[in-house]
């Protein structure tokens, strides 16, 4: 597998060199050289832990979620406190594991965030849907929350058992959405689960609907190695009619595809930490994408907070690019929104797209992936299912890869990819 991911990565870096990430980091992160920066804060606790999930997560302990917001608090000055003026930032989205178990210290965070940053476009959260209650809903609108995104992973008890998650009451999560609201309302489903048919997954879409959701997230099940689940993922031609069938019926219903993965029925509802130029992330496992460097903090809790005790920045890899590495992370996670702005890219790098991608974009129109109007490049709905294809390896060869190593060693010398 990661033989296909190596080679297209020689191919479109025109370089043998690795991905090399290297246990290092800059004192003063080079912020001020980055347009479009959006900030992600990562807590990585859980009530109960499912089988199948890869992130960054512990059981919840009251005490060491405390000592972990403490020091959470602590990275954002450090990384922030040299920085002059205020910054302009796109969104703050808070990720996990499950947000809302430091939710006492929400408003601490924001304000915090609120000393360095004007954040533009609104703050997303990732909601369990246990967490779906008019109590905690208030909580987080008087935080100043204007996005959530619920996990619901499926209303179908065959996949709810599948993927060992307790039954979600979809009357109770409608009531609460309906007394408290938000400008996104986003649900999260996994699927290309055993035996899930295109029916199956147009009932989770149309309940998600009528419980209150503006905005789809589906997610095709990754089978990490590290992980203990065992379900099996459908297989290639299965995934495909069934990305294919929901595709159509989103088009059908006149969603709008804001990526590759999410489909919203309101074109001001947004929800999507991943498709920015450049993002700041805070917290164990978040990771910072810069204008010449990519970093990932450590992933171990205890390890994070004694380096911010010691008034060290967490980070446990660095890469830094060249730049036609760093083009094709552009590229990657541009295209994650399903279309290329020519122009974006000429203004990143300063160099057409055109010139150093000609051959491969005119390729990709040759095999119906992609077309173009104007300046913009739009995945076709076979180009959609081959990045997709592509992102699996991608997961497989390098996510999964580098997650594993960092799990087992808070600070690994090196990785290469
Ligand atoms: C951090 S979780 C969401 C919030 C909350 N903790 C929850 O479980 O409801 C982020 C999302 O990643 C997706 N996800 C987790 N494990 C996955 C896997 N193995 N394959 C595909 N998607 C996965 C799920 O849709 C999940 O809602
Ligand atoms: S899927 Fe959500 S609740 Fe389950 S372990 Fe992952 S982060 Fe925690």
């Amino acid at each position: 597998m990661s033989v296909i991911t190596t080679l297209t990565r020689m191919w479109l870096t025109k370089s043998f060199k690795p991905f090399t990430f290297k246990n290092e980091y800059d004192e003063n992160l080079p912020i001020d050289e980055c347009e479009n920066l959006g900030l992600y804060i990562h807590i990585p606790f859980c009530k109960n832990i499912c089988n199948f999930c890869p992130y960054c997560k512990v059981l919840y302990n009251e005490e060491l979620c405390n000592d972990y917001v403490d020091a959470l608090i602590q990275e954002i000055h450090l990384v922030c406190s040299s920085y002059k003026d205020k910054k302009n930032v796109t969104s703050l989205y808070f990720g996990g594991g499950t947000p809302v178990l430091a939710g006492n210290r929400l408003k601490e965070i924001i304000s915090t965030i609120n000393d360095y940053f004007t954040i533009t476009e609104g703050i997303g959260i990732e909601l369990h849907p246990e967490n779906v209650n008019n109590e905690t809903l208030n909580m987080l609108k008087e935080a100043g929350i204007t996005k959530i995104s619920i996990g619901i992973q499926s209303f179908n008890k065959k996949y709810q058992s599948i993927l060992g998650r307790n039954e979600v009451n979809i009357e109770d999560i409608k009531s609460a959405l309906n007394k408290v609201s938000f400008d996104t309302v986003s649900m999260d489903f996994i699927f290309a689960l055993p035996g899930q048919k295109f029916e199956d997954l147009k009932e989770d879409v149309e309940k998600a609907v009528y419980a209150g959701a503006n905005h789809i997230a589906i997610y095709p099940f990754i089978d990490f190695t590290f992980t203990n689940s065992n379900v099996k993922s459908l297989n290639k031609d299965e995934k495909r009619k069934l990305l294919d069938d929901i595709t159509e019926y989103f088009n059908e219903n006149k969603y709008i595809r804001s990526s590759i993965w999410t489909f919203s029925n309101n074109k001001n509802a947004s929800y999507s930490s991943m498709t920015r130029d450049n993002f700041l992330g805070f917290g164990c496992s978040a990771t910072t994408l810069l204008k010449k460097q990519f970093k990932i903090n450590t992933f171990d809790i205890k390890s994070y907070c004694k380096r911010i005790e010691e008034k060290k920045l967490p980070t446990s890899l660095t890469i830094r690019f060249t730049k036609r590495q760093r083009m094709i992370y552009w590229l990657f996670w541009t295209a994650y929104s399903t279309k290329v702005n020519a122009d974006d890219f000429k203004n990143f790098f300063g160099v057409s797209l055109e010139k150093i991608y000609g051959f491969e974009l005119w390729l990709a129109k040759i095999f119906g992936l992609i077309t173009r109007k104007n300046n913009i490049y739009e995945m076709t709905l076979k180009g959609a299912f081959y990045y997709h294809y592509y992102e699996n390896f991608y997961t497989l060869s390098y996510i999964d890869k580098m997650w594993s190593i960092m799990r087992e060693n808070p600070f690994p010398k090196d990785i290469k990819l």
